[in-house]
This record gives C-alpha cells, structure tokens and sequence, in this order.
C-alpha cells in the first residue's frame, strides 16, 4: 500500500507509540483487505465504550493511549445513563469503571458523548459522499445508506485508528463497485412502522452481509429506514442497502439488476409479531429507542403517553443532546412514569438483565436481547408497547 512520507514517518515511530500502533492497525486492514492508500475521513464513531463489554482489558488498553484525534470523533452508547445511572440501579463499581473508560476517551479528545444516532448530531451530520470511519453497524448502515457516505463496518480499534491518523485504508464500501447491489428484495405487501424492524430481522437472516435493492410498494421515511437497516445490520451483517426510488445512490444510478432475487411476503412479516414466547404476562419491561430516538419519535411518544401512567418499567432511548433539545419531550414521557434514558441502551447496559421480558419495536433489538442479555423479548409496534405500558 503507497504511504506518504508523512504516514510512513508516522509508521516509522516518529510521532510516538500510540500514532505508530494506530497506522499500523490501518496499514494492515488495508494490505488484508487490498487497500492502494489511506483516504481522509471526516469523522469517527467508536465502539467499544460499554464496560459491560470491554471489561477491564479494554479499559486498561484505552488507558495506555496517548495524543490527540485529528478529526471529529464520538463514542458508541455506554453501559449506563452517564448523569443519571442510579435510577437504572446500575452497580457504584460498575459505574465508576465505566465513569473512567469516558475519561480515558475524553483524553483523547473524543466527543464523549454515547450515540448510535450520531447523524442526528450538530458536527456529525455526514453528507452525501462524505468518508467516514464508523463502528456501530445501524449507524454505518444509516450513513451509507441513507445518507449516501461513506464507511465501512470498522471495529473499535481501528475506529479509533481512524480518529487518531485522521485517515482510513481506501477498501471496500469506500470503492464505487462495492456499492452496486448483489441481491433485489421485492416485498409484497404494504409496510409501516415497525414493520420495517421486521422486514430487516427476516431479510438480514437471508442475505448476510449481501447490500439489497428493495423493492418496495410505499416510501419509507428516515425513521423507517433506520429501523430497517439496524435490523439488517444485526439479524446479518448488512452495511449498505438501497431502496429504489428513494435512497439517494438508488435515485442517482441505474444499477443492473442483481441475479438472485428474493420476495417476502405480508405472512412473514406477521409472524415476527405472533412470537408467543415468552409468556406476555410475564412482560415486566417495555424499551425503545433502538436505535436512539429521533425528535419526531420522541415527540410521537410523549404523544402517546400524555395524560397517561406506565405500570411497568418503560425506557425510551435517546442521545443526551437531543434530550437537552427537547426538554419539553422528555419531561412530557417523564410525567407518566417512563424512562428518558440517555448515553446507553436495552442491549449495552447490564440493568436489563435482571428482567423476565422485555417488549420492543425494534428488529435490532429483537435480534439481541435474548442473546446478549439473556431476556426472552416479544416484538410490538409502538402502539402496542405502549398499549402494554400502561396496561393496569
Ligand atoms: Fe443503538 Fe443499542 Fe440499538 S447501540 S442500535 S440502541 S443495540
């Protein structure tokens, strides 16, 4: 892979160990991977932030870093509301390990702010064609996806790498012919909502790590979209998908029509909802926000709950700069019993784990929940996990 005197300096050692340890992680991804040089990225997203699933190694790896990132850069959730983490009876150890991870990160100059939404984010608000570095997998589905950048699905190490050299190996989703779709989904019936989260649970088992054209019957807004390619991203490993007639690189190309073709029909997307197992008596926590909520999610809960009481745990997930923009949202979903919580989520945080079932309206969610935390999880459109919120 050509470097530029400057690189190879950096590789050389010239710059110190935590510059020379991090072109060394991007030097080799990109002679893996085919790489002919390091592009400049715009901004970095970092996972790895939960304590829950860094332990002490990570936060002991973090901690011998040194120096400063070269370019905008901003962290995955945490393990815990970073403000407010005792009323989600989070563990005073567990809270000040995780209380010294942000800080080894905020060393570095990163934004420690935890987001899988950062998109929404003043300063990360990527455009079309812009490079990144991301990690988290909805929020690399949604940039290249929706928004039509950049990046490709980075691990936190080379995230960070990323950050730090300002730069990324030019490989894969950063390559025009990577980005041409390789299987078409027709779907039959009409969606809506959560649908969406479905349609991405089902479609993601099928194609992997695969980029999809749908073809579908009605325009999905950016919510939508959203859900769809976070259920993607975690039922298989898609990083880019494209809708006809509506995805900013469906609008602008005319792609051949990939060989294998896939139909999904309404009674698939049904079934996800019918799940019966677990047992809905025994529901004790409903959770959405997965991914973090937008304003206009918010503000159709606060809708939905006003003038109204949860009788379960209820925790609706959003970024701390959108709950600081919006704290007539937040305070109107408060009023009724539920949970603004913000830096983390239902999956990252160990405080789910002690519940018998959960509810969600998110295909991501419902793909790890059961797994990573060890809760049997029921599927509902938000009408309903609000329906069974507040049900006596
Ligand atoms: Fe975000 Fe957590 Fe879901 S990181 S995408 S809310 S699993």
């Amino acid at each position: 892979m050509y470097l530029t005197r400057v690189e190879q300096a950096m590789l050389d050692g010239e710059e110190g160990a935590t510059l020379q340890k991090a072109i060394e992680i991007l030097v080799a991804l990109g002679d893996i991977y085919g790489a002919d040089r390091l592009i400049p990225v715009k901004s970095a997203q970092i996972a790895g932030v939960s304590y829950k699933t860094i332990g002490d190694a990570g936060l002991e790896w973090i901690s011998d870093l040194h120096g400063k990132v070269r370019i905008p850069s901003i962290l995955n959730p945490a393990g815990m509301d970073l403000q407010d983490w005792e009323k989600m009876c989070i563990d005073p150890e567990f809270a000040h390990k995780q209380q010294l991870i942000i800080e080894a990160y905020e060393k570095l100059g990163i934004n420690a702010q935890c987001t899988c939404t950062p998109y929404y984010l003043e300063g990360f608000n990527a455009t079309y064609g812009d490079h990144l570095a991301w990690s988290e997998s909805s929020a690399v589905s949604y940039a290249n996806s929706v928004i039509g950048a950049r990046t490709n699905r980075e691990g936190g190490p080379s995230a960070l790498s990323a950050a730090l050299v300002g730069k990324t190996a030019n490989y894969g989703y950063h390559l025009d012919e990577m980005r041409n779709p390789t299987v078409s989904v027709t779907v039959e019936c009409e969606l809506n909502g959560s649908d969406y989260g479905a349609l991405g649970y089902i479609v993601g088992k099928m194609v992997g790590s695969k980029v999809p054209l749908f073809i579908l019957k009605g325009k999905p807004d950016n919510e939508e979209l959203k859900s769809l390619g976070a259920a993607m991203a975690a039922s298989g490993a898609v990083a880019l998908y494209h809708v006809e007639g509506v995805t900013p690189e469906a609008r602008n190309n005319k792609f051949a029509k990939p060989d294998e073709n896939i139909t999904i029909q309404e009674e698939q997307i049904r079934e996800i909802y019918n799940i019966t197992k677990p047992d809905i008596n025994d529901l004790d926590i409903i959770t959405i926000g997965c991914p973090h909520c937008s304003p206009a999610e918010l503000s159709l809960i606060a809708g939905l709950l006003e003038g109204r009481t949860v009788n379960k745990e209820v925790w609706i997930c959003t970024s701390r700069e959108i709950a600081n923009k919006h704290p007539e949202l937040v305070r109107s979903i408060e009023k009724s019993g539920a949970k603004v919580i913000c830096d983390t989520c239902m999956v990252v945080s160990p405080a789910t784990e002690k519940y018998k079932t959960m509810m969600v309206n998110s295909g991501k969610a419902l793909a790890y929940v059961p797994g990573m935390c060890r809760v049997p999880t029921l599927f509902g459109d938000i009408y309903k996990c609000i329906k069974e919120a507040v049900r006596e």
